[in-house]
């Protein structure tokens, strides 16, 4: 059967939004001239300022990476005991609970945004729970007013995993501003980064303070350290990429918006493709473009259909496949049971990531688009 022909050059998932090559040379060259190649030299006091301005909260952290942020998130509110989580995330929000002895309970997820479902918190919460950690998934903002109210009848703590959701508003106001902390990942792969990096905001000055003093080690003062900290400071040539991208995020955003809608326009009518839909109030960042396939009505199953894209030379990923319940160190938790996550197993199995990112031609797009029709109808071998 006649169909399309390969992508001649393999299409990544992604790209990463890069400044003008001269323009980082420029403020290389300044880098080298103060000899301040981190220890939270000139770039990065610069870049927090600048990025708590554009997330627009009060306070703001920068650390080497969004991982160590998320870990150190949990020391600042000196949580104990058990914590509410989402197994339908990266494996770096699970592991920054076990790696503070804190144990992760899974909550299941609502079916349309794929974020905690806040009807399910409630009968997880025990005496020894502490926080909810919930994830604004693939940007989707969580129900942030419902799991406040509960938070707050159970004296809880709410750290965001804000890893995907840089610039999201809802109704207006940033997602940072909600619960206690909210962790950013700056990691190249978002769509804006310092290749490697993260940030929490926080409302509280004091929450702040203490935060630069445990990415450097706990120091206080040359002669001073109260409680034992990490080394997560992020360096003057990261500070660097992420003060040029600034400027470029806003029009990588509205690039990928429209790539986005061209998909949603070209895959509508493809039987078995799933893909989301704005939420109403929410100002979305398109991180990801995610499908959801279902095998019975596409006639293929998710992996067959990504398996099909690469011969096409198109990359997708299974993001999140396996669940983090599924992962060998948490699957003996009461909370992994397959009963009890039944929209997060279904989901991992449906899910899969097409390319986006600004670089990303429309007539890229639409060929994908086709590939996935023509594989659909037995083109594919
Ligand atoms: C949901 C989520 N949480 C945490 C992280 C960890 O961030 P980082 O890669 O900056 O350490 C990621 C990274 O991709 C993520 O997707």
């Amino acid at each position: 059967m006649n169909g399309p022909e390969p992508f001649p050059h393999p299409i990544y998932v992604t790209q990463p939004l890069l400044p003008d090559l001269q323009d980082y040379c420029d403020m290389l060259r300044q880098v080298w001239e103060s000899r301040l190649l981190t220890n939270n030299g000139p770039m990065a006091k610069r870049l927090e300022s600048e990025l708590a301005k554009y997330l627009c909260v009060p306070h703001l952290s920068l650390f080497s990476n969004g991982t160590i942020a998320l870990q150190i998130a949990c020391r600042l509110l000196r949580l104990k005991g058990e914590v509410i989580t989402t197994p339908f995330t990266f494996a770096a929000t699970t592991h920054a609970l076990y790696l503070n002895d804190l144990k992760p309970v899974f909550c299941d997820v609502e079916e349309e945004t794929l974020t905690m479902d806040p009807d399910r918190v409630e009968e997880l919460i025990t005496p020894d729970t502490c926080a909810i950690l919930p994830v604004h998934v693939y940007g989707n903002p969580c129900k942030v007013e419902r799991l406040q109210k509960i938070a707050d009848k159970h004296g809880l703590k709410i750290i965001y995993d804000a890893a995907h959701a840089f610039g999201v508003e809802i109704d207006g106001i940033p997602v940072g501003s909600y619960g206690d902390i909210s962790m950013f990942s700056l990691h190249a792969t978002k769509i804006y980064h310092t290749i490697e990096g993260g940030a929490l905001a926080f409302k509280s000055p004091g929450l702040k303070e203490r935060s630069d003093q445990l990415r450097n080690f706990g120091i206080v003062k040359e002669d001073h350290i109260n409680e034992p900290g990490t080394n997560g400071k992020l360096n003057e040539i990261q500070a660097a990429m992420g003060l040029l991208l600034l400027d470029k995020v806003d029009e990588e955003i509205i690039r990928r918006k429209e790539i986005t809608y061209l998909y949603r326009d070209l895959l509508r009518n493809v039987p078995g493709i799933r893909t989301g839909e704005d939420q109403d109030g929410v100002k979305h960042n398109y991180p990801y473009f995610v499908i959801r396939v279902d095998h019975k009505e596409y006639g293929l199953s998710r992996d067959e259909l990504q398996k099909g894209l690469r011969e096409y030379n198109v990359f997708s990923r299974r993001y999140f496949y396996p669940l983090c319940s599924h992962f060998r160190c948490y699957r003996d938790l009461y909370s992994a049971r397959a009963g009890n996550l039944p929209v997060a197993e279904r989901s991992a199995e449906e899910v899969l990531v097409l390319p986006l990112y600004g670089g990303l031609k429309n007539e890229d797009v639409e060929k994908i688009c086709s590939v996935i029709g023509h594989i659909r109808s037995g083109g594919n071998g």
